[in-house]
C-alpha cells in the first residue's frame, strides 16, 4: 500500500536510524529499533555485530541465522562454530576480532508443517542496500585494518554486485575508494590503507560435498589474514 507507515519507515533504508555520535554500544542500541527494510517485521530481534570494539580485523557474514535470531548474537549457531574452529586452526585470535553481518535481521521462509527450524532465505539487493549504513557505521567506529568478507553477500555488500567469491577469494586487496566500492566510498575519511580478504561463507563449508576440502580452503584463506595481522 503506497504511503503506508511501513513504506515511510523503510523508504530510506537504515540511514535515518544511524546515530551520528557514539561508539558500537550506541549503534547497537539504535539498531534494535531499525525499520530500514521490512525484515524487522518477522524476525525476533536485530542481531548487531559483536566483539572487540577496536578490533584490527572485522569478519562480515551474510545475515543472522535461526539461532542468532533467537540469541541476538552473531555466529552462535553451526556456521559460527565452524568459523571459530577454522580461526583457531589458522591462528587468528578471535578475542581480537569483531564479527558482524551484511544484513542485521534474520530472513526466513515460512516454516513447513512439522518442522522446528526455520530455513534461512538469502537477502536481496534491496535489503543489503537498506542495511549497509549499519555496516558502514561499524567499519567507521571499529576502524579495522582488515575486513574479511565471508561469502558472496558480504562481498557484494562491501565491493558491489560484480563481486564473485570464486574469483576473489584468498587474495588480499587494498581497498581504494571509488564509486564501484559502496562501502569504501562511505568510509574513506578514516583509514587510507584498509585491506580486504574474501573467503567462502562457513555455511558453504557445511553444505559442501567434500567438507574436509572446503574446510581446508577456508583455513588456508584465514591463514592469509593471520599472516597479515602478524
Ligand atoms: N551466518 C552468518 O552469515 N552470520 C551469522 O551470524 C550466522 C550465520
Ligand atoms: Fe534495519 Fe537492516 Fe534490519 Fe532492515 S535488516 S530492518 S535495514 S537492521
Amino acid at each position: 500500500m503506497p504511503g503506508s507507515d511501513r513504506d515511510r519507515e523503510t523508504a530510506d533504508g537504515a540511514q535515518p536510524y544511524v546515530p551520528a555520535r557514539g561508539g558500537i554500544p550506541a549503534l547497537r542500541r539504535a539498531a534494535a529499533d531499525c525499520r530500514g527494510c521490512s525484515l524487522y517485521a518477522d524476525a525476533t530481534q536485530t542481531v548487531f555485530g559483536a566483539g572487540a570494539p577496536r578490533a584490527r580485523v572485522m569478519f562480515v557474514g551474510e545475515q543472522p541465522g535461526d539461532q542468532e535470531d533467537r540469541a541476538g548474537e552473531p555466529f552462535v549457531g553451526p556456521a559460527g562454530r565452524l568459523l571459530r574452529s577454522a580461526l583457531a586452526e589458522a591462528e587468528v585470535d578471535e578475542e581480537q576480532a569483531y564479527f558482524t553481518n551484511a544484513v542485521k535481521h534474520f530472513k526466513f521462509a515460512p516454516v513447513a508443517e512439522g518442522r522446528k527450524r526455520r530455513i534461512h532465505k538469502a537477502p536481496n539487493l534491496g535489503e543489503m542496500t537498506a542495511c549497509r549504513p549499519w555496516l558502514a557505521a561499524e567499519v567507521r567506529r571499529v576502524n579495522p585494518e582488515l575486513i574479511v568478507a565471508l561469502g558472496a553477500t558480504a562481498g557484494k555488500s562491501l565491493l558491489g554486485s560484480s563481486f564473485r567469491v570464486t574469483e576473489a577469494r584468498g587474495t588480499l586487496v587494498s581497498l581504494e575508494p571509488g564509486p564501484d566500492m559502496p562501502l569504501t566510498a562511505e568510509t574513506t575519511d578514516h583509514r587510507d590503507h584498509r585491506h580486504l580478504l574474501s573467503t567462502v561463507h562457513p555455511s558453504a563449508v557445511l553444505r559442501a560435498k567434500d567438507r574436509d576440502e572446503a574446510y581446508g580452503g577456508l583455513v588456508a584463506d584465514l591463514r592469509i589474514a593471520a599472516r597479515f595481522l602478524g
